[in-house]
Formats: C-alpha cells, sequence, structure tokens
C-alpha cells in the first residue's frame, strides 16, 4: 500500500481563526512525569497525536494506567514503582518518546527494548546512552541506534555533563535519569535549548536549576501530581504563521492559544527580521507557560542571513522557513544547522529537493541552505515521510502558481493529526489523493 498523499491548489486567501492543538514536546512530558509521581497527574489539552500516543502506550507497558477524560483531558495514574515491560516498547517515529524514556528508565532496575519505525532506527541515540552511561546506565544501542537495550541497574550516580550539541532531549534525558541518582546532576549546554522538562519538574516540586547555561537536578525526587495544562504548540502554529504572511487575506490570521516558550519562538524574531508583520495578545500563563493568541498579516518578506544562535530555538520550523524564504526577495541564507540532517528525515536535502520541485534555485550546504526568494510553480513534492516537511509544502502551495502534489504525508499524524481540517477551514484547497494521481 502507498501512503496518502495530498494535492493542494491554489486558492483564495487564508482567512480566519484557528485553536492550536496541544504542544507534542510538553504532552509527552506530561505521560513520563506523570508516570514517576507520588500522585496522579491530570493534563489538559494532551495532544493525541501518534507520537504522544506511543508515549502513553509504554508507560501503560510499564505499569503506569492512563485514564481519558472528558474534553481531550488525560489523568496518568502513577504505579508505586515502574516494571519491566513483557515486550518491546514502539516509540514509532518518535525521537523525544524513545530518548526521554531511556534516560527516564537508565536507573529504575529495569530491563527494557526500545524501538520505532524505520526513520528512527537511522537516528543518533549514542548523543544519550553515553551521558547515561558515565552515570552508570548498562544501555546497548544498535550500531548507535535503535534499538536501544536497557539491562537492569540500582541507582546511578550523580555527573555534570557539557553536551557537544545544544540538545534539549540529551538535556531531558539526563535530567530524568537524574532523577533516580544520588547528588546533584548538571546538564551544561552550548546554547540555549527548549526547557519544557526543567520547568515542568519545578511545575511539580522537583528540585531543579535552570538558565542559559543549562540545567541541573538533585535526586532522588519524585514529581508530585496535580493539574496542568497544556499550552497549543508553536511548532504546528508556525504552518499558519507562515501561512498567514504568505496568502493572507485583507484580516489578519488568528491563532489561539499558542504556547510562547522563548526557548521555541526563534521563528518569530527569524521572521520579524525578514520584515513579517505578526502581533502577540492576551499574553497569559498556563503551567509555568506563556501562552498567547497571535494576529498574523499578510507581508512582503525579504531574505536575510539567519543568525547561527537563533538556530536551536526554531530547530523545528526550518522546513516551513525554508517555504518562507522561498517567496520572500532576494537570499537567505541558514548556517550551523547541520542537526537538520538528523531529524524525521535529512530536513536540508529534503525541502531542498521539493523547493527545486517547485522551481525555487537553492544551493545545499552540509549545514544550511541558501535559497533565492522567487516565484514557486506548482509541482510534486516528496516529503521524505517527514511530517513537517509535509505540511510545509501545503502552505507553500497556497501561494504557489500551480497545484502542488505532495507525496508521503500518512506521518502528519504523529504530530498535528487534524492539520487537513485546520488548513480547510482557513481556506487552503487541500485534498487527499492517491500517489501519481494527475497534478
Ligand atoms: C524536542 C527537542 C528537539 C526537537 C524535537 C522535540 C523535545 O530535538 O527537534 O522535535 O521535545 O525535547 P533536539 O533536542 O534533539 O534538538
Amino acid at each position: 500500500m502507498s501512503a496518502p498523499a495530498w494535492r493542494v491548489r491554489p486558492a483564495g486567501p487564508l482567512a480566519g481563526r484557528l485553536p492550536i492543538p496541544g504542544d507534542k514536546s510538553i504532552s509527552h512530558r506530561v505521560m513520563l512525569l506523570g508516570a514517576i509521581g507520588t500522585a496522579p497527574l491530570e493534563a489538559h489539552g494532551f495532544l493525541r497525536s501518534e507520537d504522544c500516543m506511543a508515549t502513553w502506550r509504554a508507560i501503560e507497558a510499564l505499569g503506569a494506567r492512563v485514564e481519558a477524560l472528558p474534553a481531550g483531558g488525560v489523568r496518568v495514574l502513577p504505579p508505586e514503582r515502574l516494571t519491566s515491560p513483557a515486550g518491546p516498547i514502539d516509540f514509532g517515529n518518535s525521537g523525544t518518546g524513545i530518548r526521554l524514556m531511556t534516560g527516564l528508565l537508565a536507573g529504575r532496575n529495569i530491563d527494557a527494548v526500545l524501538t520505532g519505525d524505520a526513520s528512527l532506527q537511522r537516528r543518533p541515540m549514542e548523543r544519550v546512552a553515553a551521558p547515561l552511561r558515565r552515570m552508570g546506565a548498562r544501555l546497548d544501542t544498535s550500531g548507535g541506534c535503535a534499538p536501544i537495550g536497557i539491562s537492569a541497574t540500582g541507582p546511578l550516580h550523580a555527573i555534570d555533563y557539557a553536551m557537544p550539541v545544544a540538545s534539549a532531549q540529551v538535556k531531558s534525558a539526563v535530567l530524568l535519569a537524574g532523577l533516580s541518582a544520588e547528588g546533584r546532576t548538571v546538564v551544561r549546554q552550548p546554547a540555549l535549548s527548549r526547557d519544557h522538562t526543567e520547568r515542568m519538574l519545578a511545575a511539580l516540586g522537583c528540585p531543579v536549576e535552570a538558565g542559559e547555561w543549562g540545567a541541573a537536578v538533585v535526586g532522588p525526587a519524585r514529581p508530585r501530581g496535580g493539574r496542568v495544562t497544556v499550552p497549543g504548540d508553536f511548532s504546528s502554529a508556525a504552518f499558519f504563521i507562515v501561512g498567514g504572511l504568505l496568502a493572507g487575506g485583507e484580516r489578519p490570521l488568528e491563532l489561539v492559544g499558542v504556547g510562547l516558550n522563548p526557548t521555541r519562538t526563534g521563528l518569530l524574531e527569524i521572521l520579524t527580521m525578514m520584515g513579517a508583520r505578526i502581533e502577540i495578545t492576551r499574553l497569559r500563563e498556563e503551567c509555568g507557560e506563556p501562552v498567547a493568541d497571535l494576529l498574523v498579516w499578510r507581508s512582503e518578506l525579504q531574505g536575510i542571513d539567519v543568525p547561527p544562535e537563533l538556530v536551536p530555538l526554531a530547530i523545528d520550523e526550518f522546513p516551513v522557513l525554508f517555504v518562507a524564504a522561498a517567496s520572500a526577495s532576494g537570499t537567505t541564507r541558514v548556517r550551523g544547522a547541520e542537526e537538520l540532517r538528523v531529524k524525521e528525515s535529512d530536513r536540508i536535502s529534503v525541502v531542498a529537493r521539493g523547493l527545486e520541485a517547485v522551481g525555487i534555485k537553492v544551493v545545499e550546504q552540509p549545514d544550511g541552505l541558501l535559497i533565492e526568494g522567487g516565484s514557486m510553480t506548482g509541482g510534486t513534492v516528496d516529503s521524505g515521510g517527514d511530517h513537517r516537511v509535509a505540511m510545509s509544502f501545503a502552505i507553500a502551495a497556497a501561494r504557489a502558481t500551480g497545484p502542488v502534489q505532495i507525496l508521503d504525508v500518512a506521518n502528519v499524524a504523529t504530530s498535528f493529526p487534524a492539520f487537513e481540517q485546520a488548513a480547510a477551514s482557513l481556506g487552503l484547497d487541500i485534498e487527499a489523493v492517491s500517489p501519481g494521481a494527475a497534478a
């Protein structure tokens, strides 16, 4: 069976108001921290995407229970202690799920095998295994990748670890392992990376320190239960931020309940430098995270050199930023973004081929891309099975001069299951087709 495809036709301006579904990073952390708590943890706005459902099933395989609440909420009921699962745990496409779970389980006397789909089995896992081994964990990777074998070990010892990459997944894996280690576990980061783990640990009463330098926890510690609200995912809003800038009408597009954690909003800074008009309204706080509504006006963008220090703060938004750059005037240069090559796909290469397929000139570099802005034509784009690439080209199609067919879009369900309906509600002419149907 071939994976589904989309055909997106140029249509009238995008317009309207869209509530943004829950944050994927935070939803994973609800399951992980809920599973080791001292009391039940309730979360409203939990994202029921394939990635987060994999983490939900994983904690159930380890002895936790999860109840579905009305209006999409969840209640996580932690066991007295986690127990070894009966078989391998499958994280599907989810790098966050597998890496954070490796840290969580490393010092809990558990035997487990953690694995995932073909894409996940190609992604680097030694970046989490190496520091965890230094804490005393017994871990085997398969040539550096999943499946990851975890062998039971008693309590770990605290370490002071300087990460070579600014990765929130590595930082979080070590901090979660630090919860079951004796003493102060410190993770130092070479640049700012997302801090949802630190914020949720603090909200749930664990002794945590955090700053631009990194973070530390003092173990052993268990989060308390309680109630949290998951903000809308900035990375999901990003597609419609760019959609509104490129193809909005006279009125601004309104995006409701968008998480604006400053370690996630590099895209807003970059787009503003490019000339975007985006207004932040009704700024509030939910679950220790800033949340607001955004008003996005159609704007003429200019190409820029993207400051490399903003790369980790916009790491998941580059596919859609590249699309914005493709319709800007002038050249946009992105450097220092080699991490994009080890995401759900090689996002530098997959987006470069996609942009070429819709008539845009690009120059691929080991750590980035040069994009010459122009006019996007219709064409056929292979998403490489990458959810964010698929959604980015659906947005590109709103500005293209002809229909765009996007192949291999099934993985959109890993982060934004309702994307098609959300995009259609704002006026995007998007339909599911059999791959190969005439574009
Ligand atoms: C995530 C961290 C980022 C990001 C991923 C989610 C997280 O990965 O790309 O989508 O939830 O911690 P890295 O930390 O590896 O950059």
